[in-house]
């Protein structure tokens, strides 16, 4: 063996291998609305594909009438084994031929009715990753994804032509985080804040998450249980099921103290009701009106000890700073400490870069208190959304049923967009 060959060797012998899977993470900021898109490839030849991220959808759903040209696409036949898979104690054999618009309709094609849509298997593929940098392309020939109008329409708000769909990382088996893995999926995301600097999301990759420069998250990470919950919500007059994962919240501190909240609120009901849940389709985390009134109230008593008075709000805002009065720190502006407290004590801090939201317009510089008002009739008590999460890494370990989170990844000195998608120069030996 020559000197050169001996090195590669124990190279390759030592060094992490690109087994995980990895997909970018973009952040979109257009007018009023803010979302997040996955970046992966789906079809033959394999395109780039811009998917809506939805952390609790059931399966990734594309428009198929949209542009939508493959040659390994494949309607699921009705009355399959995979189509009574996909439809689950609803098999209805009069359902094969009808949904409910003409739009995604197929002859004989495999129908969803709940998602008014019918089930198509083509290939997908996503880099490879070893947690450091990213690798080659690994195909899925056979991913089922569904054609569905629902998809489009929810992606009506978002305006965005090159967006065909979404990519759903429920629990269920045919979610996109189930599909790619070979065992109980594990996966992770961290979604970056800026638009031009794309967060990341791993999978079947339990660690390490390295993040420039040279900080590995996992070692970073607390642990909740999560748990599990069908719900339908209504967003403009259409239902959305949702696979969604709830966490045990049991208070929230400001800055240490804990607020008063009706505890009832905070289990989730059989039919899914209460509880807090994780979505990244909500840019700001909604509160239930109660928990939101004893909150606006908390946050201004405390950020009036740390000199700071409230000015005029901005919507859809209820409390909101002069930028000129606030201090900023490396962990965002100087305001309250947020904690959710879970079981056994298990604080999830929330930090001005994450509480607060700035807001700068003609004459205008505020910071705003970055929760909103869900109302007295939310399905969900507390809903975790998107400006709570970035520059945090969440991983959701399915079969160990837990939720590791980072808190805020600027006190490591590194933030989500940190991710070195460069090609490892050591890979193309192969
Ligand atoms: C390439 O990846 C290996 C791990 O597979 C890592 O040890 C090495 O530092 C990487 N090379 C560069 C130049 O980053
Ligand atoms: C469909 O694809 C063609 C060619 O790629 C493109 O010019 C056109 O804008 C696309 N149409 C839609 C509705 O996206
Ligand atoms: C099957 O679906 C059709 C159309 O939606 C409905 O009319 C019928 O009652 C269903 N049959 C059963 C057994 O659920
Ligand atoms: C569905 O449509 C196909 C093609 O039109 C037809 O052959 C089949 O019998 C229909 N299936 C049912 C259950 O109606
Ligand atoms: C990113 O990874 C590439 C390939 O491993 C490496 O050559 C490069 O130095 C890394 N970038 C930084 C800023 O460390």
């Amino acid at each position: 063996m020559s000197l050169k060959r001996f090195f590669l060797f124990v190279f390759l012998f030592i060094s992490p291998s690109f087994s995980a899977l990895l997909a970018p993470i973009t952040k979109h900021h257009i007018q009023t609305s803010r979302f997040y898109t996955l970046k992966l490839y789906l079809m033959t030849p394999l395109q780039h594909t811009d998917l809506l991220l939805h952390i609790g959808a059931k399966y990734t759903a594309v428009d198929c009438n949209h542009n939508y040209t493959s040659t390994t696409s494949w309607p699921v036949p009705c009355n399959s084994p995979l189509c009574h898979s996909l439809q689950k104690f609803q098999v209805n054999t009069t359902n094969c031929n009808i949904t409910r618009t003409t739009r995604n309709r197929v002859p004989g094609g495999c129908v969803i009715l709940t998602h008014n849509s019918h089930a198509r298997v083509d290939s997908l593929a996503l880099p490879t990753t070893n947690g450091c940098n990213q690798g080659q392309l690994r195909v899925f020939p056979k991913f089922v994804l569904t054609c569905s109008a629902e998809a489009s329409k929810l992606l009506k708000g978002h305006a965005k032509k090159e967006i065909v769909g979404l990519a759903g990382l429920g629990y269920s088996k045919y979610s996109l985080a189930a599909q790619v893995s070979t065992t109980t999926s594990i996966f992770a995301v961290c979604l970056s804040g800026s638009p031009s600097a794309p967060g990341v999301a791993f999978f079947e990759l339990p660690k390490p998450y390295y993040f420039l420069p040279g900080v590995d998250v996992s070692d970073h990470l607390n642990y909740t249980p999560l748990m599990f919950s069908h719900i339908t919500t209504q967003k403009t007059n259409k239902k959305h099921f949702e696979d969604a994962y709830f966490l045990g919240v049991k208070s929230i501190n400001i800055n240490g103290k804990p607020t008063a909240i009706d505890q009832t609120l905070l289990t989730i009901n059989t039919n899914g009701k209460g509880g807090t849940r994780i979505s990244t389709l909500d840019p700001y985390t909604v509160l239930e009106r109660s928990i939101f009134t004893t909150f606006i109230d908390a946050f201004t008593k405390e950020s009036t000890t740390m000199k700071l008075k409230p000015t005029k709000p901005v919507k859809p805002f209820n409390l909101c700073y002069e930028a000129d009065d606030v201090l900023e720190t490396y962990l965002g502006p100087n305001v309250p400490l947020v904690d959710l407290v879970m079981q056994n004590d298990v604080k999830w801090t929330i930090f001005g870069e994450n509480s607060m939201v700035r807001i700068v317009d003609e004459g205008l510089d505020v910071w705003c208190l970055a929760f909103v008002d869900g109302g007295v009739k939310s399905v969900s008590s507390i809903v975790i959304g998107g400006h709570q999460l970035e520059d945090n890494l969440l991983q959701f370990d399915l079969g160990a049923k837990r939720l590791g989170f980072s808190s805020s990844l600027l006190q490591h000195k590194t933030m989500c967009a940190n991710f070195n998608f460069s090609i490892n120069s050591t890979i193309k030996l192969f």
